[in-house]
């Protein structure tokens, strides 16, 4: 007699497949998150983002406390597309004298001597399909704090805004409130009474029409 029992169509370790599928599954779950927030996640929506940099470099000491203004090492900003960061031969015009013997600044002679460029990581980035223009901006009188909020504060730069395209939209759409006097776009800490007024006012002064056709910032 046949022992129907033992007659398995499916061998063994048949019985564990769905086990199998079950582990398959997550581990392609998982994988897809890891891909997805390490190489697809866009810098540009990180809010937050604050590498660290080569150099502690303080904003909140140099820009804040000792007063320099934003142009004397980002002086690309109202003449061109892109604000630019100071080559070292700006810091040595202080530190040749001040905190030699600080380590960090023995780096920067360091790097005056060698010729090479200190590689600041970079903060903001748009995406390459992406055009943007500071001077288009701050000749209009949008301040920088606008955009990078107060640079003047922060011990280490870090994103405060979106960088998204509805963001980008939201003051082409709306601008006024966010105008000030040409006079004022490094001075983070500015403010007015009845800012939306002045704002309009400034809007027709200073002639601002923002585009928002594609090719304005697709090109
Ligand atoms: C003494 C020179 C100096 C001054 C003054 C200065 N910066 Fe900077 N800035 C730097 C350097 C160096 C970096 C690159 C290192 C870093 O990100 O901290 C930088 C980086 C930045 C970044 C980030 C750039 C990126 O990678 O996206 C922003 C935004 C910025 N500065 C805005 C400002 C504003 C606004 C002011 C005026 C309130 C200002 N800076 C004043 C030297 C300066
Ligand atoms: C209307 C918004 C806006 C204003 C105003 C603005 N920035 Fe920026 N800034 C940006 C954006 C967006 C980027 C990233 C640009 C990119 O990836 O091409 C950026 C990048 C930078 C960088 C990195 C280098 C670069 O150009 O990519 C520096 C430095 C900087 N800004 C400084 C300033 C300073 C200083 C001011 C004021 C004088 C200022 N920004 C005003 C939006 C702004
Ligand atoms: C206008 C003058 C001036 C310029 C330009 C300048 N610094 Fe400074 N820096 C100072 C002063 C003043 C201090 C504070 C010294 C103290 O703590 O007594 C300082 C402090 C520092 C420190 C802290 C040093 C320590 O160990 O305490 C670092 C790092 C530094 N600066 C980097 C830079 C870099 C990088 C640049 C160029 C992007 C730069 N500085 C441009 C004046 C300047
Ligand atoms: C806080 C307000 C504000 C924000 C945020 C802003 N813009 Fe603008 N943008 C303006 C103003 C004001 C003008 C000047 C319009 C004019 O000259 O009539 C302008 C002009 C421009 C121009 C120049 C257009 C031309 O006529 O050549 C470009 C390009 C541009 N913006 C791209 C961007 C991009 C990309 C972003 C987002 C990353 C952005 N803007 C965010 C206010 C803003
Ligand atoms: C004022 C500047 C500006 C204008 C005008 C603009 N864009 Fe964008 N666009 C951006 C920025 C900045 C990004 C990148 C945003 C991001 O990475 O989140 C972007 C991203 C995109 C993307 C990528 C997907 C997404 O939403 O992030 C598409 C598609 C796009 N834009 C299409 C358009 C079309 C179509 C128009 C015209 C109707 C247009 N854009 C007008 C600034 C602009």
């Amino acid at each position: 007699m046949t022992d129907f029992k033992k007659t398995n169509v499916f061998p063994r370790w048949a019985n564990r497949l769905p086990l199998y599928i079950l582990l398959g599954v997550v581990s392609v779950f998982l994988g897809a998150i890891f891909v997805f927030s390490y190489w697809l996640s866009p810098k540009n929506i990180d809010v937050g983002y604050a590498p660290e940099q080569p150099i502690p470099y303080s904003h909140k000491l140099h820009a804040g406390d000792l007063g320099i203004d934003c142009r004397y090492c980002h002086n690309s900003v109202e003449t061109q597309a892109s604000g630019g960061v100071p080559s070292v031969e700006t810091c040595m015009n202080c530190h040749t004298h001040i905190k030699k013997d600080s380590p960090h600044i023995i780096k920067l002679q360091e790097h005056y001597v060698s010729g090479k460029p200190i590689e600041w990581v970079r903060v903001h980035q748009l995406p390459d399909y992406t055009y943007f223009n500071h001077s288009a901006h701050v000749n209009k009188g949008v301040g920088c704090v606008e955009c990078h909020g107060r640079v003047d504060q922060m011990p280490v730069v870090h994103q405060v805004q979106p960088l998204s395209m509805g963001w980008c939209l939201e003051c082409h759409r709306a601008p006024a409130s966010h105008i000030r006097p040409k006079e004022h776009v490094t001075n983070m800490g500015w403010t007015t009474e009845n800012r939306e007024k002045l704002g309009q006012e400034l809007v027709e002064v200073y002639q601002i029409r923002p585009r928002e056709d594609c090719n304005t910032c697709h090109r």
